[in-house]
C-alpha cells in the first residue's frame, strides 16, 4: 500500500454513478435501483477519498458490495472483502457477473464486528451504526475500534445525530421505508468512544445529501 497523501482532487459524486450502474446491472430491481443512485445520499465519495491507493480494505455492513467495488476501481484496493446481516443484500451482490477477484462479500449472523481484523490496512463502516440495535450501539463500536490492530485506518460514515432535521427525516425515511426504528448518533460521541478505546482521530467531515447530513471521521489505532 502507498502511504503517502494522495495528490489527487477530491472524488466527484458523479463520478461514482457510471461504476455503481455497472455493478447493480444484474441484480433484483429493488437493490439495482438502491445501487445504482447510491452516490447521491451518504458520503461514498468522502469515505472512497480517505482510502490509501492500493488498501487493504475491509467493510463492516458493506450492504451488497458496492464500496468494495467502487474501491477497487478507483483506489485499486488490493482486498476489497466486507460482510453484512442482510441475506438478501448478499445475495444481490452473487448476481453480479463481473466480480473482481478482490472482492468478497459475505453473509454474517453476528451483530457485533469480527474480533480479529488483522490482515486489513483499512476498515470501514458506512451508514451502519444508525441500523444497530440503540442499546448496543456503543459497546458495537467499542468492539470494533479493539478489534483493528496499530496503524490500521478506521473510517466510519453515518447520518449526523446532532443535526434535529436530518435526524428526524433518517428516522422517518426508515421507519416508512424499513420498517425500522433507527438511532443516528452524534459525530462528538462517536469520537469519545473511539478515543477511550486507544484510537486517535485524524480527520472528521460532514456533507449534506438530499435531506441527510452526514459525517466521516478517520481514525487510527495508537
Ligand atoms: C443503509 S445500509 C448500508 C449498506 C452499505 N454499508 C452502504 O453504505 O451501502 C445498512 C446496512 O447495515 C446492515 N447492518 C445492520 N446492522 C448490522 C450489524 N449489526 N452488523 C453488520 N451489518 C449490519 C444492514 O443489513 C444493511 O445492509
Amino acid at each position: 500500500m502507498k502511504t503517502e497523501p494522495s495528490k489527487n482532487s477530491p472524488l466527484r459524486r458523479s463520478q461514482l454513478s457510471p461504476l455503481l450502474r455497472e455493478y447493480s446491472r444484474s441484480m433484483p430491481l429493488m437493490y439495482r435501483t438502491k445501487v445504482a443512485n447510491r452516490d447521491i445520499i451518504g458520503a461514498f465519495h468522502l469515505v472512497l477519498d480517505c482510502i490509501p491507493q492500493g488498501a487493504r480494505l475491509f467493510d463492516v455492513g458493506c450492504g451488497t458490495g458496492a464500496l468494495l467495488y467502487l474501491a477497487i476501481k478507483l483506489k485499486q484496493a488490493t482486498l476489497a472483502h466486507g460482510y453484512d446481516l442482510s441475506r438478501e443484500a448478499v445475495a444481490a451482490s452473487e448476481t453480479v457477473s463481473t466480480t473482481p477477484p478482490e472482492l468478497r462479500v459475505t453473509h454474517s449472523t453476528e451483530v457485533f464486528p469480527p474480533q480479529d481484523l488483522t490482515n486489513y490496512d483499512v476498515v470501514t463502516m458506512v451508514d451502519v451504526l444508525h441500523h444497530v440495535a440503540s442499546p448496543i450501539q456503543d459497546t458495537f463500536v467499542s468492539k470494533l475500534a479493539n478489534a483493528i490492530s496499530p496503524g490500521t485506518l478506521l473510517i466510519l460514515a453515518d447520518i449526523e445525530g446532532t443535526n434535529l432535521f436530518s435526524n428526524i427525516t433518517a428516522r422517518l425515511h426508515d421507519l416508512a421505508v424499513n420498517k425500522q426504528r433507527v438511532r443516528p448518533r452524534k459525530s462528538t460521541d462517536i469520537t469519545t468512544i473511539l478515543t477511550n478505546n486507544g484510537m486517535q482521530i485524524t480527520s472528521i467531515t460532514w456533507c449534506w445529501s438530499v435531506v441527510f447530513k452526514s459525517f466521516v471521521i478517520t481514525a487510527k489505532k495508537i
